[in-house]
């Protein structure tokens, strides 16, 4: 198979995704209304390729990874894994699925028992899934200690005696233990320390290459993701606003919005010199009251009237963009 084949396979698909969460107010606690964390959103990961997933906080990102691994149940639209449709399958259904589909989060603190041994936390899973002989399950968890650069001697140790940076990479192993053709990483570096999160992104880039991984990798940090994804999604207010190769979309922008969150991220990069220094004014309007038309209307500089009354929908090319008047 090419490399272009392998690309166009589809892994997981993304159809309309709407979830949506119940605003509670008053005496009673009656839903009110929805904040509308993700509204209408389709995106497609094909095998073996990293998708990054950008925008501002609260705008729907880790809805999106939760709503993927089914820790949230999506209000409407649907998610295919390998072709199957895993919208609406029960808990028990979903148990084979949750083996080819993990997830790493956030923090790498409370992600770990901290009653268990790191032995017990690599090797449960893999026992319980009978995915190996009790006799192998010593020589995997040394495996899957070297593959994220950990001493065999971790194994005996608790989550406690871990820094943040070394706990990740035994969360990372632990994703990694069910062998999953999908990883949803949801800012696995952002509570972690500059120098160590470099290290933790390389070492994801080196799993990539080596294992294949389809990963839909999370951040807020523009820096991250460009490190790590082919493709990357910007994301504003429960929406997908623009995609594309990651390379094109940081050299030449589309969305207003992707401009002004790349202009308010300076690295020491080639790439972003002579780029304007821009802020984005104004707050994050509400996701249960989002703006009419265009989302993005009421802080964006090129707004025009247009912009105020019609929905923009994203195009259907390799740089897909919902804008009506797209940066050139
Ligand atoms: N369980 C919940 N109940 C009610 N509202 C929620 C819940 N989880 C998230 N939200 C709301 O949904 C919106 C999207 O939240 P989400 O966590 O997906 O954002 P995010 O892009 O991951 O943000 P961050 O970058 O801060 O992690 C926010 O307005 C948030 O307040
Ligand atoms: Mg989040």
């Amino acid at each position: 198979m090419t490399a272009q084949e392998a690309m166009s396979k589809p892994l997981l698909q993304i159809e309309n995704l709407k979830t949506y969460y119940p605003v509670r107010r008053g005496l009673f606690g009656r839903a009110s209304g929805f904040v509308k964390a993700v509204d209408d959103v389709s995106l497609t990961l094909y095998e073996g390729e990293t998708l990054g997933l950008v925008g501002e906080s609260g705008c729907g990102k880790s809805s999106i990874g939760r709503s993927v691994v089914r820790l949230e149940r999506p209000h409407a639209g649907r998610i295919l894994f390998e072709g199957e449709d895993i919208t609406s399958v029960s808990q028990r259904e979903l148990r084979p699925v949750r083996l080819r589909l993990q997830m790493i989060f956030q923090d790498p603190y409370a992600s770990l028992n901290p009653r268990m041994r790191i032995f017990d936390t690599l090797a449960e899973p893999m026992i319980a899934h009978q995915l190996i002989k009790r006799g192998d399950v010593q020589g995997e968890v040394d495996r899957l200690l070297q593959l994220v650069g950990l001493p065999r001697a971790a194994a005996y140790r608790y989550p406690h005696e871990f820094s943040g940076g070394q706990k990740q990479r035994i969360g990372i192993a632990r994703a990694l233990s069910l062998k999953p053709r999908l990883i949803v990483c949801d800012e696995p570096v952002s509570a972690l320390d500059v120098s160590i999160q470099a290290q933790i992104l390389g070492l994801l880039q080196d799993l990539q290459d080596e294992l294949k991984l389809t990963c839909l990798f999370i951040a807020h940090g523009i820096g991250a993701v460009k490190q790590v994804s082919s493709r990357v999604a910007v994301m504003y207010l429960g929406q997908i606003v623009e995609i594309a190769p990651s390379e094109l979309l940081f050299r030449k922008p589309r969305h207003p919005y992707t401009k002004l969150l790349l202009g308010a991220y300076h690295p020491p990069d080639p790439l972003f010199r002579g780029m304007e220094r821009l802020i984005i004014q104004g707050d994050v309007p509400d996701p249960s009251d989002p703006p009419s038309g265009c989302r993005f209307h009421t802080r964006c500089p090129y707004a025009q009237e247009r912009c105020r009354m019609e929905e923009p929908s994203l195009t259907k090319d390799p740089h897909a963009v919902a804008c009506h008047y797209p940066l050139a």
